[in-house]
């Protein structure tokens, strides 16, 4: 990831909370995810061995979902930087949490999902990933094999390792701005990438409010996403 000396090689990092104003909640906020389903329920190889019906349930309540949203000003602001930093010759990569699609929705191509994406089922036999519209339940064929009761959803549940770390990793490296959007930076190995760059890379921090790893950034701007995004945006690419 190399840029012309002008233009440090960018990474942004994005989590729930820009999805938040999108009508999506977030994690671990009042009224999050993680308050109202446990975990170990629906987010675990164990829970879906246990218990594949509830944990497909779950997600294709959450893939439902994303027909009833809307990227937001913020997704359509990071559009933009991707646009405007490539068109100048800069390195971007958006590495998101998030399984929504609204960033690729709102316009970004570079953009790795790191936790996986609703809309992408995995069978357990031959492993063929693909795309899922509706629901996945115990009794969905594999499209590929046609094996039955082997799909499920595409994400990386707790004990599972992140996906395009390989990329991510070489991002950070190479990086010379790093943006932490909307993330409570508590699960990792995502919380760790400010350690990371910190010291190397010019780092900014854009939440709601202060998050775990505020003290680790050179400079933090708290407030909704839909507005601090935009604002920072527009100030960087004056
Ligand atoms: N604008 C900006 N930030 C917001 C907004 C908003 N409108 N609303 C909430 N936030 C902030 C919160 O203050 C919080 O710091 O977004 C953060 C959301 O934190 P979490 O709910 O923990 O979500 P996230 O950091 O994405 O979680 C990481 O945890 O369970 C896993 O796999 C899941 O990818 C997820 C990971």
């Amino acid at each position: 990831m190399r840029s012309p000396e002008s233009l440090p090689g960018l990474v942004v990092l994005t989590g729930a909370g820009i999805s938040q104003e999108s009508g999506l909640a977030t994690f671990r906020d009042a009224g999050g995810v993680w308050l109202t389903e446990g975990i170990e329920n629906v987010a675990t190889p164990a829970a879906f061995r246990r218990n594949p019906a509830r944990v497909h349930a779950f997600y294709n309540a959450r893939r439902a979902q994303l027909a009833a949203v809307a990227p937001n000003a913020a997704h359509r602001a990071l559009a933009e930087l991707e646009r405007a930093w490539v068109a100048r010759g800069g390195d971007f990569l958006l590495v998101t949490q998030n399984i929504d699609d609204l960033h690729a929705r709102a316009g970004n191509e570079r953009v790795v999902q790191m936790h996986g994406a609703l809309r992408r089922g995995r069978c357990l036999a031959c492993r063929e990933v693909l795309p899922v519209a509706g629901d996945i339940g115990v009794d969905t064929a594999c499209p590929r094999c046609g094996k039955v009761g082997g799909m499920r959803p595409d994400i990386v549940w707790f004990g599972e390792m992140p996906l395009h770390m390989p990329a991510i990793m070489a991002a950070l490296d190479a990086c010379g701005l790093f943006v932490s959007i909307g993330t409570s930076g508590v699960v990792y190995p995502a919380a760790g990438f400010i350690a990371e760059v910190a010291g190397r890379a010019r780092t900014v921090e854009l939440n709601l409010e202060p998050s775990a790893g505020t003290p680790l950034f050179d400079e933090a701007r708290h407030g909704p996403a839909t507005e601090v995004v935009p604002a920072f945006v527009a100030e960087l690419l004056a």
